[in-house]
């Protein structure tokens, strides 16, 4: 299977990490050979049909920070778009960053491969978030497959859970903690009371924070989620706009301390039920199962036959996210078995 890996930021990163780590794994496994050619950041772009080698990739952009300087094989300034013309891939792998303004360039992306019969696996949530009908449809009439678990809680296994583990029942509302580093922010104020502005800093250093970390700590990143959930597996037809947002800047030390004086923890909720599409931050009881730390996120699905189901799982990572990255990969590969 040939991949077209747009954007080489720290999820693009992590899928060339997964693939160099489980390439032989996913042929004795699958029977499954993962070929990456192409691969562009905003230097250009390295493409080779026989595939390019994972390793180098990461070194080159490690060692140089553009994946134009790729032995051979690197173009400068080679837009994606024409990448997209340019090149043989059977499977987009859309990981520009997320824009919350149109979805651009991502979602221009995404429809020039369905138009040309590819699949696409993506962790962007601008599109999703703000076309997510559009790009359904399209998919749909272009008879190819989008999927997307790893733009929902990073390794939490949610969008792919409902529908192909919990296909029998209705999800009636969900209910979860949908971002990360604010997760990762709230967590350490709590426990060290070190500054907002230091553990924001050190979130956008392990690479877990959008490009814009306004995104995070103003809630809209996990108002993307709380969207795309909504019409994934809620069948809503919603979009950003519809989500009422209020993030944890205004948080304050004080605030969190006298949570904690009364056993509670202050954390940013999503919540998807009939008449609520909302984040905001919420006090939740130490010990209940919405206490998780770090970058977990964590979410309850209310169903009508199972009850409540509840999954945890890191929400933002390189590697995590890259995790969900090729799990949707592998699945579009056994599906044409
Ligand atoms: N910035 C996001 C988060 C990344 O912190 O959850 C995963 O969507």
């Amino acid at each position: 299977m040939k991949l077209c890996i747009l954007g080489f930021g720290a999820v693009g990163r992590g899928v060339a990490k997964v693939i160099s780590m489980k390439k032989e794994e996913m042929k004795e496994k699958y029977g499954l050979d993962l070929k990456i050619t192409a691969v562009t950041d905003t230097s250009g772009a390295a493409i080779y049909d026989e595939g390019l080698d994972p390793n180098l990739l990461l070194k080159i952009k490690e060692d140089t920070g553009k994946i134009s300087n790729y032995p051979e094989y690197g173009i400068s300034k080679i837009s994606n778009m024409e990448v997209l013309h340019k090149v043989d891939f059977d499977c987009l792998i859309e990981v520009t960053p997320t824009d919350i303004e149109n979805g651009e360039p991502a979602k221009s992306h995404i429809l020039k491969a369905f138009n040309d019969k590819k699949d696409v696996v993506t962790s962007n949530k601008g599109p999703l978030a703000l076309s997510f009908r559009e790009l359904a449809e399209s998919a749909k009439e272009n008879n190819v497959q989008l999927k997307y678990e790893a733009s929902v809680g990073g390794a939490m296994p949610i969008l792919n859970f409902a529908h192909d583990t919990l296909p029998s029942c209705n999800i009636k509302s969900i209910f979860g903690i949908l971002n990360g580093t604010t997760n990762y922010i709230l967590s350490r104020m709590a426990k060290e009371g070190s500054s907002y502005e230091q553990i924001l800093k050190e979130s956008q250093e392990m690479g877990i924070a959008e490009t814009n970390p306004a995104q995070d700590v103003e809630g809209t990143d996990a108002a993307c989620k709380v969207v795309i959930l909504a019409n994934s597996i809620m069948n809503r037809d919603v979009t950003l706009k519809d989500v009422e947002i209020v993030g944890i800047s205004k948080i304050t030390q004080e605030a969190i301390s006298l949570a904690r004086n009364e056993g509670y923890l202050i954390k940013l909720i999503g919540e998807i039920s009939e008449d609520t599409l909302e984040v905001s931050p919420r006090l939740v009881r130490e010990g209940s199962p919405f206490a998780v730390d770090g970058t977990l996120n964590v979410a309850t699905l209310k169903t009508d036959l199972a009850e409540d189901v509840t999954v945890v799982g890191k929400g933002a990572g390189s590697i995590e996210t890259a995790s969900a990255i090729l799990s949707d990969i592998i699945s579009i590969y056994k599906s044409k078995e």
